[in-house]
């Protein structure tokens, strides 16, 4: 099997954590002599490969982070560039976030699997998983922590070829988080993290209240 990977992020490849969690994936999926390609369109040069890897092949994978709850918007700039496929092309998705309960990426879910059809693809699924918030800021055997369970999800994708399986749903983990860590998640957030937020806002010259709302 041959697999177009597009790296959906607007970051570049090098800041990107999405192509680190692509490069673990990759080496799961490529154990047993599959092979694939990979592009990314924060790079504007490579759309005119993109859309042609994306006509010519019929097993894709967009892998994209989750941003203000959807999908990025360049990512459906470059998506309204493509021609719909209305083959038997296999399109399934990597989406994966910063926060890490499964919840808050189910919308984002829901929305790839009509794209899929809009695009005239056979839906493959989408792997979900957040939690990745710090792949960029960290190295070594921390980010590994983070980045290596994908390479798990590569091996039952040469299988499988969709993420479907039991194993690829579990891989989300928890849906929502118990009440007790809520409460104090919620807590850290008005007290310390505000704080923290309100002092950078203020480092860039901020003079405005953070829930300031000039338009209401
Ligand atoms: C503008 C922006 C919006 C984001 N929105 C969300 C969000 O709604 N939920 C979430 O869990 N993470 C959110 N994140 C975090 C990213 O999904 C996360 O850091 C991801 O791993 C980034 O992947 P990338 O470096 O490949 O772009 C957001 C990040 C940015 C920069």
């Amino acid at each position: 099997m041959h697999v177009l990977i597009i790296n959906g992020s607007p970051r570049i490849k090098k800041n990107s954590n999405t192509d680190k969690i692509l490069e673990k994936f990759t080496d799961g999926l490529c154990e047993n002599g599959t092979t694939f390609e990979q592009y990314e369109v924060s790079d504007r040069k490579q759309w005119n490969d993109i859309r042609n890897a994306f006509n010519k092949n019929d097993n894709i994978i967009i892998a994209l982070p989750l941003f203000v709850e959807c999908i990025p918007g360049l990512l459906i700039e470059f998506l309204e560039t493509l021609t719909p496929k209305n083959d038997d092309t296999k399109l399934g998705f990597i989406l994966q976030s910063g926060f890490a309960e499964g919840i808050q990426l189910r919308c984002g879910e829901a929305y790839l699997e009509i794209l899929a059809e809009k695009l005239g693809c056979i839906y493959t699924g989408t792997l979900v998983k957040g939690n990745n918030f710090s792949i960029r800021l960290t190295t070594g055997a921390q980010q590994e922590k983070i980045t290596l369970p994908y390479k798990e999800m590569g091996r039952e994708y040469a299988v499988t070829a969709d993420f479907n399986s039991e194993k690829c749903r579990n891989f989300t983990g928890p849906e929502v988080f118990p009440a007790p860590v809520r409460f104090l998640v919620g807590g850290l957030f008005k007290t310390f993290a505000k704080k923290n937020f309100i002092k950078s806002a203020e480092s860039w010259g901020c003079t405005k209240p953070l829930d300031y709302r000039p338009y209401q």
